[in-house]
């Protein structure tokens, strides 16, 4: 290992920016976010589908150079040669034209159920994961983090290895529990392989997917080590998860996808019914940080989200009880990871048209209701269904996007990207199906269950589609934090050309 872990430095993020798939945080706003935190604030690029949307990009013609610009600063010239080769259009194409998407993934498999991608796509989602972390760390000396969803396991270990090729300082990870993921990062950063468990079909059989960065570098060089933040529903995670650095304890009104709830239930309005047991229990947590302490000797650090963009302070002042020696102190959260406010600025990866329909609904206050004394912002839907993860999903419901049942009714089922696509057995070869496919095939040919099909979304072409980069037919969907009043106050002051600025001001001083 380059350098050793500095585990003091996490107290110095008091912002967290989060990470928000696919693209919204893109080098862009993260860039925008670290520069102006100056040391305070973690900006978090998405990690999520990056190889697509970085041959989308090059379609486009890269009309600002950044893209090659990265590119040619990648460690392995002939693979960053012959994916622009293979993807850049000069001047763009023609918008009549399909995009031509990163291949689909199939699985090599060796003895032992382990499992490897094809070498040129685990070259290409290298490649994209260092773009996008080298163009957010460049021109400054702020930290820079990533976020990857553990549900999407396939192009999981190349990603992790392209962002640390190009000096990632963290790696957030949500949606799963990636156990024993700090031996990956350690392992990776003097070149050695790594394996994460993979649950195959519906009985959930191990397997391993093997990445291994000798077959790709000759000589592999030697990385820094990032921190690893796992971002978990409550206390439980930091049991699940007991090597992280630090933990993200996010509630379920935030953005995106949230865990599932504990009673399996759901209201009258149809969204997940969540209760105390689903919360966050300090007390809880605090016995579980004390006993990790133990076993890792060190100290882990924490932070809240959803709907903290103006609690900072609360969410330093309430803490975990700790006793060292005969005294007992109140370790707070270092600070907060904010989305939803960071995801309406003017520098985020939504499309800008996407965006003024976005704030329209936003900004609609008729739509809010008053329950039991407390506003609540019924554009926003806890989708228990859309995602086909299986998670959670809040959606903003904005017309003329996949949460207007006569659009979602309108679509024709594909699955042609894959990231949420569950592994299966199918005769003795591992392949993909996804419950969001055509029922047919997913029924009759790959044995998936009818009821796992029922209102489900493509995810992964509805949120490219937002970033401007969608394929024909593909509609919107947009994720949003349940809590508006954040982006409302902002907006309120600052018009709705907000930016990093603003946002970043808000939350240290919030109105
Ligand atoms: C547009 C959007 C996309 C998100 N995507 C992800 C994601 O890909 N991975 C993840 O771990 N969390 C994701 N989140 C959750 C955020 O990381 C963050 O924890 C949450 O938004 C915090 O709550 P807030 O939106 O109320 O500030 C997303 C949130 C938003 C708003």
């Amino acid at each position: 290992m380059r350098n050793m872990l500095h585990r003091d430095k996490l107290l110095e993020w008091i912002i967290i920016q989060a990470g928000m798939g696919a693209g919204v945080s893109d080098y862009n706003l993260a860039r925008k976010s670290s520069i102006v935190g100056n040391g305070k604030v973690l900006g978090v690029v998405s990690g999520v589908a990056l190889n697509e949307i970085m041959v989308r990009r090059l379609q486009n013609g890269d009309p600002s150079g950044k893209i090659r610009h990265a590119l040619s600063k990648f460690p392995d010239q002939e693979t960053a040669r012959e994916i622009i080769d293979k993807y850049f259009i000069e001047g763009g194409k023609p918008s009549e034209k399909r995009y031509h998407s990163s291949p689909f993934p199939g699985f090599n498999q060796d003895s032992d159920r382990v499992l490897t991608l094809n070498k040129d796509l685990e070259k290409l989602i290298i490649a994209a994961n260092f773009v996008e972390v080298f163009l957010a760390k460049e021109g400054h000396d702020n930290p820079i983090g990533i976020n990857y969803l553990y549900k999407i396991q396939w192009p999981f270990l190349p990603s992790v290895y392209g962002a640390m090729l190009a000096g990632v300082d963290a790696t957030l990870i949500g949606a799963g529990f990636p156990c024993r993921f700090s031996k990956v990062l350690d392992g990776f950063s003097v070149g050695e392989s790594a394996t994460i468990q993979i649950p195959v079909g519906e009985t959930k059989e191990t397997y391993f997917m093997k990445f291994d960065p000798k077959n790709i570098f000759e000589n592999c060089p030697e990385l820094d080590r990032p921190f690893f933040i796992g971002i978990e529903g409550n206390h439980l995670g930091a049991k699940a998860v007991p090597d992280a650095d630090g933990y993200v304890g996010e509630k379920d009104i935030g953005g995106g996808h949230s865990a599932p709830c504990r009673s399996g239930e759901l209201t009258s309005r149809g969204e997940p019914e969540y209760g105390p047991k689903d919360a966050m229990d300090l007390e809880k947590f605090s016995r579980i940080l004390d006993k990790n302490e133990q076993a890792n000797g060190y100290r882990q650090q924490f932070w809240r989200a959803g709907g903290y963009a103006d609690k900072l302070k609360q969410a330093q002042e309430e803490g975990v009880v700790r006793v060292q020696g005969d005294v007992v102190i109140v370790q707070g959260a270092v600070g907060v990871q904010v989305g939803s406010l960071f995801e309406w600025c003017r520098q985020s990866g939504l499309s800008p048209e996407l965006r003024e329909r976005g704030l329209n609904i936003i900004m609609d206050e008729t739509l809010d209701e008053i329950v039991d004394g407390k506003i609540v912002y019924r554009a926003v839907f806890k989708d228990p269904r859309v995602s086909t993860s299986g998670f959670p999903f809040n959606v903003l419901q904005v017309p003329e996007t996949l949460s207007e049942r006569s659009v979602y009714d309108a679509r024709t089922r594909r699955c042609d990207l894959g990231y949420l696509a569950e592994l299966y057995l199918d005769g003795d070869k591992i392949n993909l199906r996804c419950p969001g496919e055509i029922k047919e095939v997913y029924i009759n040919k790959k044995r998936g269950k009818i009821e796992d099909t029922i209102r489900r979304g493509c995810l992964c072409n509805s949120l490219i589609t937002n970033l401007g980069l969608g394929s024909f037919g593909e509609m919107p969907l947009i994720t949003q934090g349940s809590d508006l009043s954040s982006i409302r106050a902002v907006i309120k002051k600052h018009g709705r050309d907000y930016g990093v600025e603003e946002a970043i001001d808000y939350i240290l001083n919030p109105y």
